[in-house]
């Protein structure tokens, strides 16, 4: 029997007080149970905040930081400081979900010893619960499992391997490279791999590993078939000023929410409708009076002291704080 119960359906305030919290071994238990697992991706505390109050199971601190929130053109630049950084902000943000930070490319490329170095890094300094890792990296993951460091594999189209692949390129459509795959697939599971992202290649290829294989696939780009399924928050919201992958679905538009906010901002200030004198401190009632029968009031605001005598800033202070 199960020692855990997965409730769904609850309304959504209620589901992640009810949850438990979600590590490593509750997502082979979820594959067991046939429950989905919902994953997204997060940057930052707010959004990591957003994305956990929903009830979203796991939430990937990215190296898509690299595209969608620091601007550049593809994901090999950001670093393993800048990753840790945004890893910290999302720890902060979330209380159930579990956090798996992406270890960035060039930080787990060399020998295995620095690999787990930088791996333990995201545990031990920014509170990761898993590290993700891409490619077939079987020894890694063996001594990432030995060092006490849950891992996420990721296969298919793997988006650090952009300058191999000539681009980003839909995977596994030959024989040959489908059988490579779940091979690829089976090792790291074999190694101790607690998941498997699985990206960019056909439906079919993603449904027979899932079926196969004893832990769960998270699918982008891979059908409904896998696990799970997880995207990237700011093609969720479109937030990328790019037009949509094939299997993205924008349930949001966060840009026209957020431009337009900005621009009535804007309108509102050029036209001195902002901030309105409800928005705005006032003296309290006795430094008003003050004010009323000082006839120099007004032009000696650059120095309160000649406006309010000391008993009067006491009794200003005590309103104010009441306030
Ligand atoms: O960096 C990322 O956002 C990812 C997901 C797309 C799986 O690796």
């Amino acid at each position: 029997m199960s020692l855990i119960e997965f409730s769904a359906g609850a309304p959504l305030a209620q589901r992640n007080l009810s949850l438990p919290k979600v590590t490593m071994p509750a997502l082979g238990e979820m594959k067991r149970q046939g429950k989905p697992i919902s994953a997204l991706t997060a940057y930052d505390y707010a959004t990591a905040r957003l994305v956990d109050e929903a009830g979203i199971d796991v939430i990937l601190v990215g190296d898509s930081l690299a595209m969608v929130v620091l601007g550049h053109e593809n994901t090999l630049s950001v670093t393993v400081d800048e990753m840790l950084h945004h890893t910290r902000a999302v720890r902060r943000g979330v209380r159930r979900a579990l956090v798996v930070a992406d270890m960035p490319f060039g930080s787990y490329h060399g020998a295995v010893g620095e690999g787990v170095a930088n791996a333990v890094r995201f545990v031990k300094e920014a509170g990761a619960e898993a590290v993700k890792i891409e490619g077939p990296r079987v020894e890694l993951v063996r001594a990432l499992v030995e060092a006490e460091v849950p891992v996420v594999g990721h296969l298919g189209l793997t988006p650090q391997s952009v300058h191999r692949m000539g681009g980003y390129r839909v995977q596994a459509r030959s024989i040959d490279a489908v059988l490579q795959l779940q091979a690829d697939a089976f090792a790291l599971a074999t190694a101790g791999a607690g998941a498997i992202v699985l990206e960019g290649i056909p439906r079919e290829v993603a449904s027979a590993i899932t079926a196969a294989l004893p832990i769960p696939t998270i699918g982008i780009g891979a059908g409904p078939d896998c696990d799970g399924q997880i995207l990237v928050f700011h093609d969720l919201v479109n937030l990328t000023f790019a037009p949509a992958a094939k299997f993205v679905r924008r349930y949001g538009d966060a840009s026209a929410l957020f431009r337009s906010a900005v621009e009535r901002y804007r309108e509102d200030v050029e036209h001195h409708a902002f901030p309105s004198d409800a928005e705005s401190y006032h003296l309290p009632a006795s430094a008003r009076r003050l004010f009323s029968i000082d006839p120099d009031a007004a032009g000696a605001r650059d120095d309160p002291d000649a406006v309010v005598n000391p008993d009067a800033r006491e009794e200003m202070s005590e309103e104010a704080n009441q306030a």
